[in-house]
């Protein structure tokens, strides 16, 4: 089969032909139709679980797709063949990735059944930044009219986040260093912020002044992190998908510290899928590519100049 692979950590990503897999005791076999491209992915392949799981190679890339069961392994009971499913492959061994024609994966994983109306291109785009801004929203539990400030809100869990915030009722500013402004009101923020100008943090001091109720940080860290903290009022939350939201840091300035660290499951996808049959989730679909075109499609998201999601077609 076809897929998009390294041979060692670090290596530049490139197709290569490898033996179709096979489902053993409680896994699924399935036919991609497409794979979400996030920077989990390249994270993965510089090596990021080195040392705390194991690793296969040729190591294929990918944790998010989306199509068809083809064969389920013995044992399984909650999916059958013919199945439209989506979800995350993300499993032991790392390096059994969906950048490929076919994906094997315990059905216990957060695989779910793709919704009526939802293409597979859709389905691939989802998992991963759905469920994150799923788990923070939750996480930081505002009340309807409570401003929450995103920063990177033009990315994948950006771009969800500011939906599905919105749905709540929650005022969303979604702050943004790249042209993003119609995107994202389009999306339901309330408010757009270029983070890139020299007089962000003054811009969101004027409608906040004894600042906002919450922030999800999708971006920074150390010091960088802390610049952005006086814009919280004391006693509203900070939250952050890279490990800079720690106690430690906040407690002492009197703000709420919610570290993400996302634990997929059915549950949350089959949430996403309620919200986009209902209407209310759109699936922010910026770039479709080819398989073959995956080492690009790599490159421009660790430069994260991208908008919304970027996904494969297989
Ligand atoms: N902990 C977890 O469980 C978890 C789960 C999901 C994701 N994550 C992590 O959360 C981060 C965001 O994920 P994502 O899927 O939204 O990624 P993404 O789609 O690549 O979007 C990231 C956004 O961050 C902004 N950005 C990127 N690099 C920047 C830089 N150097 N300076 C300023 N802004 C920058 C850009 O937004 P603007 O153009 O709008 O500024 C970019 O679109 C990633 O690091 C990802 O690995 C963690």
């Amino acid at each position: 089969m076809r897929a998009i692979a390294i041979r060692k950590f670090g290596d530049t990503p490139e197709l290569m032909d490898l033996p179709k897999p096979t489902p053993g005791e409680g896994e699924v076999l399935v036919h991609l139709g497409a794979a979400g491209v996030n920077p989990f992915d390249w994270k993965l392949a510089d090596g990021l679980l080195d040392g705390k799981m194991p690793h296969v190679f040729p190591f294929i890339y990918g944790v998010d797709g989306a199509g068809a069961v083809e064969e389920v392994g013995p044992g399984v009971k909650r999916l059958a063949v013919k199945d439209g499913v989506f979800g995350q492959f993300f499993h032991a061994p790392v390096g059994t990735g969906t950048y490929a024609e076919y994906v094997v994966a315990p059905e216990s994983n957060a695989i779910a059944l793709r919704p009526r109306g939802m293409y597979n291109d859709q389905a691939a785009a989802l998992p991963m930044p759905g469920m994150t801004a799923l788990d923070a929203l939750d996480r930081l539990g505002l009340e309807k009219r409570q401003s929450l400030l995103i920063l990177g809100a033009g990315g994948g869990v950006g771009s969800f986040t500011v939906q599905l915030a919105s749905n709540r009722g929650i005022t969303t500013l979604a702050a943004s260093r790249g042209p993003n402004r119609d995107f994202l009101h389009k999306l339901g923020a309330s408010r757009f912020y270029d983070s890139s100008a020299r007089s962000f943090l003054d811009d969101v001091r004027v409608g906040y002044p004894n600042g906002v109720d919450a922030m999800l940080d999708l971006v920074h860290r150390g010091p960088e992190f802390e610049h952005y903290l006086p814009l919280v009022r004391a006693g509203g939350a900070v939250a952050s998908t890279v490990g800079a939201a720690t106690e430690e840091l906040l407690t002492p300035k009197g703000l709420r510290a919610i570290n993400i660290n996302l634990q997929p499951s059915t549950e949350l996808l089959d949430r996403l899928s309620k919200e986009f049959s209902s209407g209310k989730l759109r699936i922010p679909l910026e770039e479709k590519v080819p398989l073959a075109g995956a080492p690009e499609a790599i490159a421009k998201s660790r430069a994260g100049t991208g908008r919304g999601k970027t996904v494969l077609t297989i």
